[in-house]
């Protein structure tokens, strides 16, 4: 019995993939389909597919060519597949064509003719609005936000705004857009969703009026050192029916959410200590980030930690010669937890958060603002274990799909990870404490 084995993830079931079902039945005696798990999608980078992994496996069932089902859970599986299943011949459509051909060494590998004018990725952006991405910039660089939008189904990025019309140009070249704008009003006209990643002093009023002309914002954070300020734009925000994020990608992670109700979950017991060591070194931000900017990330993971409710946070700042921070440390006291941010500027430190309970601790090593994973040593347990979730890109893809999800009122399932409140209290952090 000649044994045929293909993959895919078959969302929005079409032509194409009833085609390669029939062609690769035809290969052989018995066919063995590998549909991916969901989990595995978002981890590979694959972040709009629609249809659930039970309705997917469903559809493929329903051809009828199937002689067994199976879920593709991870890079690398399937060698193991070829070799436990027995498997003679492995079918794929062209567009794969040479990617698999390290295959060969178990099985026969056949790329067999995609069919054309046909795909899910079409088929998902025919079915739902398409929004028209801004970017507002002082310089050329793009952060990959030029890059990022096209792993999510629903963008387009449009066009660029800088107040500067050399700089507008050149990065409308550069990154091949359809227009730079210098006239802020005019680019507002064009787009749907502006992402500002200008220095923090510009942040607020480009905000603001993107606010008012009912736009949705992301911007990097901190948006402004101004409490007021900061609650103004969020209660605009809330007037104008829109959405205001922060750039902080890695509260959209599926690690850090793990992370989150792990330690929520009592898993290492009551929490008496957090510290997160923050670099501008290891941090790679732009050169416009000041010490303020970076240390928005520790604070923002310690309130999300253990909550808004501190009875008392001090600092202490080493200082440049010009007076500008170069190294501080911000304690935060809450009952029976102490937190400790660490943030470099120009000198050279180990990144790292270590969050210890009474039963137990969790470590992220160096730049754990990128988690992809984290160790958990419980309290007599020999060994730590380490829970891993990669992420494909700088993981700003991942911010935009859950921006998606709120706009179309997925609001339920995905909702905003820094809250008003939140937000409001990190700023209070920076009145007291930081400001000079
Ligand atoms: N396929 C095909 N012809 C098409 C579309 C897909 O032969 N028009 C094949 C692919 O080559 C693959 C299988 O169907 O072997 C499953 O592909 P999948 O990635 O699930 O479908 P796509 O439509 O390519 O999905 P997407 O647009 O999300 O990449």
């Amino acid at each position: 019995m000649r044994r045929v084995i293909t993959y895919g993830t078959f969302d929005l079931f079409h032509k194409g993939h009833y085609n390669i079902l029939k062609r690769a039945k035809e290969e052989g005696d018995y066919l063995i389909v590998g549909v991916t798990g969901d989990s595995y999608d978002v981890e590979r980078g694959k972040m709009s597919v629609q249809d659930s992994l039970a309705t997917r496996i469903e559809n493929v069932k329903n051809t009828g060519f199937a002689d067994q089902i199976i879920v593709e859970e991870y890079l690398g599986q399937k060698i193991p597949d070829i070799i436990r299943y027995n498997v003679d011949v492995f079918v794929i459509g062209s567009d794969w064509k040479g990617k698999f051909d390290h295959l060969s060494k178990y099985c026969e590998v056949k790329y067999v003719e995609r069919t054309k004018n046909i795909s899910s990725t079409m088929l998902r952006e025919q079915s739902i609005n398409i929004y028209r991405f801004g970017i507002v910039t002082d310089d050329l660089d793009d952060n990959d936000a030029v890059s990022e939008p096209l792993h999510v189904s629903g963008f387009h990025v449009e066009c660029v705004y800088s107040d500067d019309a050399e700089i507008a140009d050149g990065f409308c070249n550069k990154f091949e857009l359809d227009s730079g704008y210098s006239d802020y009003a005019e680019f507002l006209d064009n787009v749907d969703i502006v992402y500002i990643k200008t220095t923090r002093e510009k942040r607020a009023d480009y905000i603001r009026a993107a606010l008012n002309e009912g736009k949705h914002v992301i911007c990097e954070a901190p948006f402004t050192l101004d409490s007021g300020e900061e609650k103004e734009l969020e209660e605009l925000s809330v007037e104008k029916g829109v959405f205001l994020l922060h750039n902080v990608s890695e509260l959209y992670f599926a690690t850090f959410g793990q992370l989150l109700w792990m330690t929520r979950g009592n898993l290492i017991g009551d929490i008496v200590s957090v510290k997160c060591s923050i670099s501008k070194e290891l941090f790679g931000v732009s050169p416009f980030a000041d010490f303020y900017d970076l240390a928005y990330y520790p604070l923002c993971v310690i309130v999300k930690l253990l909550g808004t409710e501190f009875h008392s946070v001090t600092s202490d700042i080493v200082r440049n010669e010009d007076g500008s921070p170069a190294y501080g440390l911000i304690k935060f006291l809450y009952n029976n937890c102490i937190a400790t941010a660490e943030i470099s500027m120009d000198i050279s430190i180990n990144g790292g958060m270590e969050i210890v309970g009474r039963n137990g601790s969790i470590y992220v090593p160096d730049d754990w603002w990128q988690i992809g994973y984290f160790r958990l040593k419980k309290l007599n347990e020999p060994r730590s274990k380490r829970y891993s979730f990669n992420f494909e890109g700088n993981g700003f893809r991942y911010l935009l799909q859950a921006l998606l999800a709120m706009i179309r009122d997925e609001g339920d399932i995905v909702t905003k990870r820094i809250t008003a409140e939140e937000s409001a209290s990190i700023q209070g952090i920076f009145r007291e404490v930081l400001h000079d």
